[in-house]
């Protein structure tokens, strides 16, 4: 695979850097942040190695991936336009399209990624989009990079602030639920580290017995509600609470908001 270098080493670079080092063991990956700090521990965590200027890093990765937040890609650009011109870029920053980063650093090859934090153990599900007529084999680096950290899903561009709401921003709904349903738990008589572990397990047999059963969760559902039983109270108050609208209007309202952020050039 291509080397990798990461501009930023924040969250998500740091992140991503793991989950490709865990699946490319002798893969090379290097780091540059602004704050030397975060690209020394980047590169601690993932035995990777720390540049000290763009032009290093430049020299050193063939593929950089931009990993900073929206609002520092404008001094961004000013700072490697003149390195970038024909390099090949994989952008993870959420809200900004790829005809950005083709016009800003001069160069067709942009591959954008909707990751979410879970790429640290190869488990983040990453949105892909690329332009037509994308050189072939920058297009499998991009997708074994993909594959390294998690599952690869290509949509159109248009749907990317789509996936945001539903995966990139949608795993911290997770872990909202998890802690409410540890605070249930608790709340039932547990501690709250008890409570929370079952909560874990319970959701990770969720996930798997749904699986290997090809069986909606819907479907599921209906099967675990006995009459007058236990499950569907508690499916009531779930509903009496608003939880599927809530959920929806949750996955929306992050869209929406990437939406926004996207058209804010
Ligand atoms: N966090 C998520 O779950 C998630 C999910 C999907 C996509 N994303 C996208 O991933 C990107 C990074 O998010 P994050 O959470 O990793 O942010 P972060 O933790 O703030 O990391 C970004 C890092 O980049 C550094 N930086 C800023 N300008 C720079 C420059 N010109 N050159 C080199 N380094 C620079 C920042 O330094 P300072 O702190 O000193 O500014 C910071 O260390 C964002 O665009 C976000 O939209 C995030």
């Amino acid at each position: 695979m291509k080397s990798i270098g990461f501009i930023g080493a924040g969250n998500m670079g740091s992140a991503i850097g793991q989950g490709l080092r865990t699946a490319h063991p002798d893969l090379s990956i290097s780091f540059y942040d602004l704050d030397g700090s975060k690209s020394e521990q980047s590169a601690k965590d993932c035995h990777g190695r720390v540049c000290g200027s763009y032009e290093e890093l430049f020299s050193a990765a063939q593929v950089l991936v931009i990993a900073v937040k929206p609002q520092h890609l404008n001094s961004l650009f000013s700072e490697i336009q003149q390195l970038s011109e024909g390099r090949e870029f994989i952008s993870i920053v959420a809200g900004k399209p790829i005809r950005l980063f083709t016009e800003q650093l001069q160069t067709n090859k942009v591959i954008r990624f909707m990751p979410n934090l879970a790429a640290k153990v190869g488990e983040s599900v990453v949105g892909i989009s690329a332009v037509d007529g994308l050189e072939a084999e920058f297009r499998e680096t991009a997708f074994e990079a993909a594959r390294a950290i998690g599952m690869p899903v290509e949509l159109p561009e248009e749907l990317m602030p789509a996936i945001t709401g539903l995966s990139g921003s949608g795993i911290a709904y997770v872990f909202a639920f998890l802690h409410a349903m540890a605070l249930g738990g608790t709340d039932a008589g547990f501690s709250y580290s008890q409570a929370l572990e079952i909560a874990y397990a319970t959701c990770r047999g969720a996930v798997k017995v749904l699986r290997s059963e090809g069986v909606g969760p819907a479907e599921y559902l209906t099967r675990v509600t006995s009459a007058g039983g236990t499950t569907i109270k508690g499916i009531k108050a779930l509903e009496e609470g608003g939880l599927t609208p809530t959920v929806m209007e949750a996955i929306q309202a992050a869209a929406q908001r990437a939406r926004e952020i996207e058209n804010e050039l």
